[in-house]
């Protein structure tokens, strides 16, 4: 037995020799339960290439986010442009990663580590495998006495290509975490791009009782992605959303992931959702409230898609909410 005066002298030790705290052990269910309400972010910031052509303001814009109302910040990592040839991370990206976590907790959010290189995986398997491998055992390496505030997601919406080898590499990317961080949580979804249609595939390892799970909803995809460039093909502008099928589909479809959830034994984080800036704002905002409001009813955290860029909730040029979508989000402010 351990003496309670045994356990404060090794506490007082640790702090002499500043050693970090070891993170504390936090259940998954607890977590999802505070990360309640998220926003995605800097995905798509000059920030990274450049600290000083930012767009967001780290010393400012995690504080504007936590006033705003929201518990987490989903961190969309883009970090294979970013490795040398033996797959080693860049040590000034690394820097600008450790002040995006110092700032964003000290703001009291949970901050979820999303890498974010799904296109250039499914793009080419074999250069992805080792590159997403060697991200995980540095980044894990690195945050292994950060705060249990701290999350790890394996890897953005697999698709296409990975689909049919997804569910083997999850246990090989939670290999190079495991070591160096047992306990922390790490979210992980299925295939189709975080398609809640292709939870029932997923395999997760039965004895990690540290994972979360997490899909992605931009249903209908002709509403949400009218006019996105990226999409192919482009689908036409004009759609509105809102009827009463409409909207009791949200709900179906939540249920269904609710079943498998509780089937499974697992919590359960909507890590996107939106509907992009050029469809009608009316229906936007419908859309909006309507998908938030249901993933809480259901228990599940969720992050927007996403602060800035596109799909905005911040208006970074004018440095202000846009409230129409802010205020669809999170009706009631702190
Ligand atoms: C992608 C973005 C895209 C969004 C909605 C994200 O996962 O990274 O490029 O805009 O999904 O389609």
């Amino acid at each position: 037995m351990v003496s309670i005066r045994k356990v404060l002298a090794m506490g007082a030790l640790a702090a002499l020799l500043a050693l970090p705290a070891a993170a504390r052990e936090i259940s998954p269910e607890a977590q999802v339960a505070s990360m309640k309400r998220g926003v995605n972010i800097i995905g798509y910031d000059p920030l990274w290439k450049d600290p000083a052509k930012a767009r967001f303001q780290l010393d400012r814009h995690f504080k504007t986010i936590k006033a705003g109302g929201f518990d987490t910040v989903r961190v969309n990592l883009h970090a294979f442009a970013h490795m040398d040839a033996e797959g080693r991370l860049d040590p000034q990206w690394l820097a600008t990663l450790d002040k995006v976590v110092k700032e964003a907790l000290a703001a009291r959010l949970t901050v979820i580590l999303d890498e974010h290189d799904f296109n250039a995986c499914q793009d080419d398997l074999a250069a992805c495998k080792p590159k997403l491998t060697s991200f995980w055992r540095q980044i894990a390496q690195r945050y292994k006495a950060a705060p249990d505030q701290v999350v790890f997601e394996l890897l953005n919406e697999p698709n296409r290509a990975m689909d049919p080898i997804w569910n083997d590499w999850i246990p090989d990317l939670l290999a190079a975490i495991r070591p160096t961080n047992p306990t922390r949580n790490v979210i992980v979804g299925p295939t189709h791009w975080n398609s809640l249609h292709r939870l029932s595939e997923l395999k997760l390892p039965k004895a990690d009782r540290h994972l979360i799970v997490t899909f992605h909803y931009y249903d209908p995809f002709p509403f949400t992605h009218q006019g996105a460039s990226w999409a192919s093909p482009v689908p036409p502008v004009g759609v509105s959303w809102g009827a009463a099928d409409e909207r009791a589909r949200i709900d179906k479809d939540f249920d269904t992931v609710v079943a498998w959830a509780k089937a499974e034994g697992r919590p359960v984080l909507l890590g996107e959702f939106g509907a992009y800036d050029k469809g009608p704002l009316d229906s936007r905002i419908a859309y909006t409230k309507a998908v938030a409001r249901s993933a809480e009813r259901h228990g599940f955290a969720w992050a927007y898609w996403q602060f800035d860029s596109d799909f905005v909730v911040y208006d970074i040029k004018a440095d202000a909410w846009n409230a129409p979508i802010h205020d669809a989000l999170l009706p009631q402010k702190p």
